[in-house]
């Protein structure tokens, strides 16, 4: 049997790893069962790329559809030519895909398309309910075509029910992200900026921003680290600029003395940071199911979420994307009364072994 995983952007390379370990440990074991990992290129910086498959362990891609940036439309066009080009050379029996990009979307749809190869979508069936967001409408066509689905959440489950998926396709498997973390944790490295910079545990902040709701624009952008510089009291942001943030940074000469913009991090230091910060603020998906794990306080700059659970059992907060809603938030945590949360349910570092183990049942000869 041949399993495709796709992986094309940051937070995929993070959720296919364990997958890809698992696959290797039933083959090791004298299952027969092979994989294909496909990078499609929509992120090919070595900051954003290469270093996590180093870090991570992941293998070398057996291909790279070398898609590159471009429109949605583009992006998704020249994956799903390069993916169906590979497709006629050599067909699958399982494409994997994995989240939320432009790349999970692509490749299901030139995967289903050619003979109706089987989908598996990991992560399916959240929903933000937020059409403006190019990640919704891909998690809502990926999930209209995926045969099998496996989901984080009770919230996932109800959404795919609720659009009519039979209960037998429906896998709940917890978390693939949390997986690499729990794996990672006791190899996390502190940054090498760690002493430059002065920072103690405890006493530093961590910011991210990629959404083009808050990035795209120069004067939102500078409102919103105005806001998080001024409510941080005095204390260090450390801000690993995403490379679509750092063109406008750049451009509108954002700066200020505590504001600390670095290239985007490695895995391990990176979350060396979230472990040790005073909070987080992000408009990430993955990076508020990480701090819930690891219980730091977490400011999510985003009107809706796709991850409920972080903030119903979770550290997470959703301020939206009003400047003003910083400042508040910043008094509650330095009131000291910031929520405690807890780790939902499955998120315990055994997920992708629940994946390949089902795989393994249901293509059973
Ligand atoms: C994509 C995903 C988003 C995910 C994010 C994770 C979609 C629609 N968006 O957003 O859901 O949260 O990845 O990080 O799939 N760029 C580089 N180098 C790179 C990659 C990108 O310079 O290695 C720059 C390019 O200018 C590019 C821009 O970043 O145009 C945006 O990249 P793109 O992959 O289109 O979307 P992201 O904003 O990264
Ligand atoms: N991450 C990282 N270095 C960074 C920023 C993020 O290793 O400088 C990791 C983070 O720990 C998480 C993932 O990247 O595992 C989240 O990716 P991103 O925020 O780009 O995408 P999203 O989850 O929002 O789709």
């Amino acid at each position: 049997m041949l399993i495709d995983i796709i992986a094309g952007a940051r937070p995929n390379f993070i959720k296919i790893a364990p997958i890809v370990d698992a696959i290797q440990k039933r083959r090791d074991q004298g299952v027969a069962i092979d994989f294909r990992l496909v990078h499609t290129g929509q992120h090919y910086d070595k900051k954003m790329s290469g270093d996590f498959f180093e870090q991570l362990g992941i293998p070398e891609p057996h291909h790279n559809l070398e898609a590159g940036s471009g429109t949605q439309a583009e992006q998704t066009g020249k994956i799903m030519t390069a993916y169906e080009r590979l497709l006629m050379q050599q067909p699958c029996d399982l494409c994997i895909v994995v989240g939320d990009v432009t790349s999970t979307m692509a490749c299901s749809i030139a995967a289903k398309k050619m003979n109706n190869i089987a989908v598996a979508h990991v992560e399916g069936g959240i929903r933000s309910g937020d059409w403006t967001m190019p990640e919704e409408i891909n998690r809502v066509v990926t999930d209209s075509i995926s045969d099998y689905f496996y989901t984080t959440s009770h919230v996932a489950n109800n959404n795919l029910r609720q659009a009519g998926i039979a209960e037998n396709r429906i896998c709940f498997v917890g978390n693939t992200m949390i997986d690499t973390l729990m794996k990672q944790m006791p190899h996390l490295r502190q940054p090498e900026f760690w002493d430059r910079y002065r920072l103690t545990a405890g006493n530093y902040m961590v910011m991210t921003l990629h959404r083009p709701a808050n990035v795209d624009r120069a004067d939102k952008l500078k409102e919103l680290i105005q806001e998080v510089v001024m409510g941080s009291q005095q204390l260090p942001v450390i801000f690993p600029v995403h490379p679509r943030t750092a063109k406008m940074l750049d451009a509108a000469g954002i700066t200020y003395p505590t504001l600390y913009a670095v290239e985007p991090m490695g895995y391990l230091e990176f979350n060396y940071l979230v472990k040790h910060a005073k909070a987080v603020v992000t408009d990430s998906g993955g990076i508020t199911e990480e701090t819930t794990v690891m219980g730091v306080p977490c400011m999510t700059l985003r009107d809706n979420t796709e991850r409920p659970e972080t903030c119903t059992v979770g550290t997470n907060e959703l301020l939206g994307t009003d400047p003003a809603a910083i400042a508040p938030a910043f008094a509650t945590l330095f009131g000291g009364r910031w929520k405690k949360g807890g780790i939902p349910e499955l998120w315990d570092g055994h997920t992708a072994e629940r994946i390949v183990d089902h795989i393994v049942r249901i293509y059973k000869p």
